[in-house]
């Protein structure tokens, strides 16, 4: 029986954010510039809370500027959009995230396509969106979770994933859609799969790189997975476990770590994977916003 190496994302997140820290102290220096993030909540949803409070505390620790606006859950769709454009027009502020899920009432695509493409450091405008399915790597945002799933693959595979097979499980435009696109232009054969995949235990056995990104607590099993696979996990599920007849909550991805540990090469933990290395790539999104808009290279 193997081990599977555990990928920390939270010790490569924290060694890039140090980077993006000294970068923003440099570009402070010479240019006289500060990386600005605004970051826009709207409603309560509890787990976008907490994802927001870590994205504005890392981009204080990386020495940007950070803004945090709060509406209500009933704000007015106006409401959303003006403030949108003032952070458009607001040269301060390089980077604009609405968080999402968004209440029922808003407009989701009217939303995100009203932020500038270059101030998009989600990756959701359709422009952004274009460039990546076309390849154009150089000059787009990448939407941050896929981009820091990439950088964990090409940790121990490389950047030319010629000849490997990769199946993504999940096909949201969050995740699915632009990682299928990066594993694509790694050369990849890429297989997306979905609630409607049939033999979907089969098609992942297939893969020598696995994306878990369907939101089901513990779905991919170690009977799924070829041996020696590089398996990310995307997914964050609280479930209630009663120990000693005490209810507790706790956090746990797509896939059954101990099981698929046994056969794959190296696999993430939830928490302390992917969700570390998502906020990291916000940051460098950002950091590369402020560069761009002063003319230098992202
Ligand atoms: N909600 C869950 N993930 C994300 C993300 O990457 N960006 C935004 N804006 N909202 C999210």
């Amino acid at each position: 029986m193997t081990t599977a190496e555990r990928i920390d994302g939270k010790a490569k997140a924290a060694s890039m954010s140090n980077g993006i820290k000294e970068e923003t102290a440099a570009l402070l220096e010479e240019h006289g510039i500060t990386p600005g993030l605004a970051v826009v909540i709207i409603g309560e949803d509890p787990a976008s809370q907490v994802y927001v409070r870590n994205k504005k505390r890392t981009a204080e620790s990386c020495g940007f500027h950070s803004v945090q606006h709060t509406l209500a859950s009933d704000a007015a769709q106006d409401d959303v959009l003006d403030l949108i454009e003032n952070l458009n027009n607001d040269p301060a502020i390089h980077g604009i995230l609405v968080q999402l899920p968004l209440p029922k009432h808003l407009d989701e695509q009217t939303i995100t396509q009203s932020i500038l493409p270059t101030k998009d450091v989600d990756g959701f405008h359709f422009v952004n969106i274009g460039k990546l399915t076309s390849g154009n790597l150089a000059d787009a945002f990448v939407p941050c979770t896929p981009a820091g799933c990439m950088l964990m693959i090409e940790d121990y595979l490389g950047t030319d994933l010629s000849g490997l097979g990769a199946v993504v499980v999940g096909r949201s435009n969050i995740v699915g859609k632009p990682m299928a696109s990066l594993l694509l232009k790694a050369n990849a054969t890429v297989t997306v799969c979905h609630s409607r995949t049939k033999d979907l235990a089969g098609v992942v056995r297939q893969a020598d790189v696995v994306i878990a990104a369907v939101g089901r607590a513990n779905m991919i099993e170690g009977s799924w997975v070829k041996p020696g696979a590089v398996v990310i996990d995307v997914g964050i599920n609280r479930v209630e476990t009663t120990v000693d007849g005490e209810t507790k909550s706790r956090l746990t991805g797509d896939v059954d770590f101990e099981s698929v540990s046994e056969v794959a090469r190296a696999v993430t933990p939830v928490p302390g994977g992917v969700g570390p290395m998502t906020i990291v790539m916000l940051m460098a999104n950002t950091l590369r916003a402020a560069k761009l808009s002063v003319g230098l290279d992202g």
